[in-house]
């Protein structure tokens, strides 16, 4: 199954992985809740939609075990 793509510009992009976290690729800035940017060192960071990670704003990988399914 493809990963739906939910943007794109021509500098990077966003990818909704099935049941997994978002994917983003490029220099995107990721802004935190306060506005602050994220600090990157990946040009491809994975970023947890299952709310269970224990290194948010990042993926850890636990959305796996837990089951968590997207529709
Ligand atoms: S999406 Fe991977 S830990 Fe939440």
């Amino acid at each position: 199954m493809t990963a739906p793509n939910l943007g794109r510009r021509d500098d990077g992009e966003i990818i909704a992985c099935p049941d997994g976290p978002f994917l983003v690729r490029g220099p995107v800035e990721i802004l935190l809740p306060d506005g602050t940017p994220l600090p990157r060192t990946r040009r491809t960071v994975a970023l947890c939609r299952c709310g269970l990670s224990t290194i948010k704003p990042y993926c850890d990988g636990t959305h796996k075990a837990s089951g968590f399914r997207t529709t």
